[in-house]
């Protein structure tokens, strides 16, 4: 008989006590075996959400769930990857992989699916046939020796507890935790055997972090638990109060890499992309300086080595490159006009994500299919001049989804979009670098 019940945990944590890693450790390992049931681990997550968890609570969590599975190791610097902490059409992963793969840093990439109103690089890389997630250790090794970048969904066998932990927050409202995004992220970049980790930190709307305060604090928190487990880490803040880049939507923003990796992005996911990857290659120590790093960067957009090793990514993992030519996009387009003259004021950005769940673009209970090929293309920004009448955003949907889309375009216009008679300002994209 076990000294702990999944009751007594609940409880403690409902009633603020700090659980200890024996109590952590039975109550994830019973539920990844199905001993606790999937209603239990929701309440405890709800409770963990409600009350949080001290440094050394988050640390055992992390290490429960980093141990609930394989764990690849490389050694080595130049073993760099990247994580997000969520936004909308945040699509960097598939621009900078392949940018500091080309600048000789080692990138092995384990990514998540949607959360919330979030997309997630799993289900948009799946947009392209054949595309395969689902990696092996010994495959994931052998891509890795291969490509320099390898891109892989947590599996059954690496990290499974952060898989079901991952699924149930999706649909129980207890997303934006800072403890458990701190496990999760940590647990996933600790099994993939990085030894440098850089985080995009987001804050804005369509972050889970809406505050610059708040994602300070997550960025200190998985920077602690980086240096816990002996990990090079660098975060960056940048903003998320509107759509990185113009497309949002599974396949349409693997277009939208597509045409940065060729060099002709937005100025902001070009930017960001660019940044991110120069502090992998920092961190790897294949540059000096940052600037040094900026301009290896530059070099592999321009002279297409980072596109040409995309290309090679897709095709060693199963991905049909006449698929990634010609990727499906739902042909009925609804324009969404300003209704009035004068400059874009703010986007709700994390309604733009649900929008995007209520187009079938995301999953509204876990493990749901999703449709890869309906999405929105801004056409302004923060900041922009529009007039009446302009186009803002065209929405791409299927011809049966017309009244949903009518429906939302009147919601775009109503309230998602706001326009300000006098001038705006942009917002700055990057607001912060943090390192340990
Ligand atoms: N990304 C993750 O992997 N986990 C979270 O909890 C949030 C973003």
């Amino acid at each position: 008989m076990s000294e702990f019940t999944a009751y007594s945990i609940i409880a403690a944590k409902k009633n603020k006590k700090e659980l200890s890693y024996k109590e952590i450790k039975w109550f994830v390992d019973s539920a990844v075996s199905g001993k606790v049931h999937k209603y239990q681990l929701s309440a405890l997550l709800m409770a963990i959400y409600l009350n949080g968890m001290s440094t050394e609570e988050t640390a055992h969590l992390t290490r429960v769930m980093l141990d609930s599975g394989e764990k690849l190791k490389f050694r080595g610097h130049h073993y760099v990857d990247k994580h997000s902490t969520g936004g909308i059409g945040d699509k960097a992963s598939f621009i900078l992989g392949p940018i500091a793969a080309a600048c000789g840093v080692k990138v092995p990439m384990i990514a998540g699916r949607g959360l919330g109103h979030t997309g997630g690089t799993i289900d948009k890389i799946e947009s392209v046939k054949g595309f395969k997630t689902g990696i092996d250790s010994k495959k994931f090794k052998e891509l890795l020796k291969k490509n320099d970048f390898v891109l892989s969904a947590q599996t059954k066998k690496i990290t499974p507890a952060d898989g079901l932990i991952y699924s149930i927050r999706d649909v129980t409202a207890t997303i934006e935790s800072i403890p458990l995004i701190t496990a999760s992220i940590m647990s996933k970049k600790l099994a993939e055997g990085a030894n440098g980790i850089v985080m995009d930190i987001k804050t804005g709307s369509g972050s889970f972090m809406k505050t610059s305060k708040r994602a300070t604090e997550l960025a200190k928190s998985i920077l602690g638990t980086a240096k816990q487990f002996n990990k090079g880490a660098t975060a960056l803040l940048t903003d998320m109060s509107q759509p990185l880049g113009n497309k949002v939507g599974n396949s349409l923003e693997i277009i939208e890499s597509l045409d940065t990796l060729k060099g002709n992005g937005p100025e902001d996911l070009t930017k960001l992309s660019v940044e991110l990857a120069a502090h992998m290659v920092l961190l790897a120590k294949k540059a000096k300086n940052i600037k040094e790093a900026r301009t290896k960067c530059i070099e592999v957009i321009e002279n297409q080595k980072a596109y040409d090793l995309f290309r090679k990514v897709v095709a060693s993992q199963g991905g049909k490159l006449s698929s990634l030519d010609n990727l499906e996009v739902a042909k009925t387009k609804t324009c969404v006009l300003a209704r009035t003259s004068g400059y874009i004021k703010s986007f709700k950005n994390d309604v733009i994500g649900l929008k995007l769940v209520d187009l079938g673009g995301g999953r509204k209970v876990a493990g749901e299919k999703i449709d890869h090929a309906v999405g929105f293309d801004f056409h302004k920004k923060i900041g922009d001049q529009v007039k009446k009448g302009e186009k803002i955003l065209t929405i791409f949907h299927h011809k049966k989804q017309n009244t949903l889309a009518r429906k939302i375009k009147k919601e775009f216009q109503d309230d998602i979009i706001l326009i300000s008679k006098t001038k705006t300002n942009k917002p700055k994209l990057i607001q912060k670098v943090m390192s340990l």
